[in-house]
């Protein structure tokens, strides 16, 4: 029923094991062109395609480098885009009218299946008006697009919390357009230790996604990364109603060191020694404090590590007002 829906042009939102998408036909321009007005997304910024299989890529981009074919062959499915030179098959609309298409292949089983019965190439962006936060289940997809769409399929919890890694092969060096669950420890393993793999967040021309504001709730975002300046806050503003997002271990010290800070409310994400999990409840807890009338979102800085990486890059561009990089190019 979905995939007819999505081979005739509508919309149709499914979880991924990252996040929500909003999925459209993307050989189709005027399909494609539907997903752009549904989000009020900037056309400048292309969308990530969806295949069930690694034999439907080459039908819609070239595999040009070895480097490219290790990288398909080792690491997908996975939580992984890489960006590749496109065929003309692939909706220009779709690829922001660029050279290259950016490739995905699902683990999740719900999108897996409605890709394998649409065998077509699907472009999905999260589900998601643009520069929200991305939906990570049915209730925040609801809330945020359900007048724009025809259906929205509910299906299991998306595993990972936070948008796929994307990945680009340009001669001799991978560049990280957007961190996430597959690190850059994960790439260079997977290339035998013999490639530079680098951050590329400064460098906006590769991605284009980088230059729009993303993940900002409609209430503002404020990072710590000390309690000190938690206390501070909450005597220089105790009107100030407002939703604590903090880690298991914070919490427990925050109760045996401070004095009652009665203004905050505890959103618990997880403990430190469980990133994954972080990851996987931040945008949710975003849409929990929104929902609850809070005035303002504190969150807890995590160590630039691992999967901490990716996490403060997604919570740096949701804080207000926006830092102008995460980090400097080509640094770590
Ligand atoms: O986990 C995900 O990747 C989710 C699920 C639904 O698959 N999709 C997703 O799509 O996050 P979206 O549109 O929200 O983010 C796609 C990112 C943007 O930063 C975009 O600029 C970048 O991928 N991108 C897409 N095509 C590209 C291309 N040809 N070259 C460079 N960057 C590209
Ligand atoms: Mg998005």
């Amino acid at each position: 029923m979905a995939a007819i829906a999505v081979r005739s042009g509508e919309l149709v939102v499914f979880p991924t094991e990252t996040v929500y998408g909003l999925w459209a036909d993307a050989r189709n321009d005027w399909a494609v062109q539907k997903i752009f007005e549904a989000k009020n997304r900037p056309s400048q910024n292309p969308l990530i395609i969806h295949l069930a299989d690694k034999s439907m890529i080459s039908d819609y981009a070239m595999i040009r480098s070895p480097k490219e074919k290790k990288l398909i062959d080792l690491l997908m499915p996975w939580p992984l885009t890489i960006v590749l030179e496109s065929r003309e098959t692939i909706s220009l609309t779709a690829r922001a009218n660029g050279s290259t298409v950016a490739v995905r292949i699902p683990s999740h089983p719900v999108a897996h299946s409605f890709l394998a019965k649409a065998w077509i190439p699907i472009a999905a962006p999260s589900a998601n008006t643009s520069g929200r936060p991305s939906a990570t289940n049915k209730d925040m997809v609801r809330k945020d697009l359900s007048q724009k769409l025809s259906y929205i399929i509910d299906g299991w919890s998306c595993e990972y919390g936070i948008e796929s890694t994307v990945v680009k092969v340009s001669d001799d060096t991978v560049f990280i357009l957007r961190p996430w669950f597959v690190t850059k420890e994960d790439i260079e393993r997977a290339l035998w230790n013999t490639t530079k793999v680098l951050y590329s967040q400064a460098r906006q021309e590769q991605s284009p996604g980088t230059r729009y504001q993303h993940y900002t709730p409609s209430i503002p975002v404020f990072r710590f990364h000390d309690t000190s300046e938690l206390q501070w806050w909450s005597d220089v503003h105790p009107q100030d109603k407002a939703a604590l997002i903090v880690t298991e271990e914070t919490y427990s010290r925050i109760r045996s060191t401070t004095t009652d800070m009665k203004n905050l409310t505890y959103f618990h994400r997880g403990s430190i020694q469980n990133l994954a999990a972080c990851a996987h409840n931040l945008y949710n807890l975003y849409f929990q404090a929104e929902q609850k009338g809070y005035n303002s979102i504190r969150v807890e800085s995590l160590p630039m590590q691992w999967l901490g990486i990716s996490i403060m890059n997604r919570i740096n561009k949701s804080v207000s007002p926006t830092p102008a990089t995460d980090w400097r190019s080509d640094d770590f």
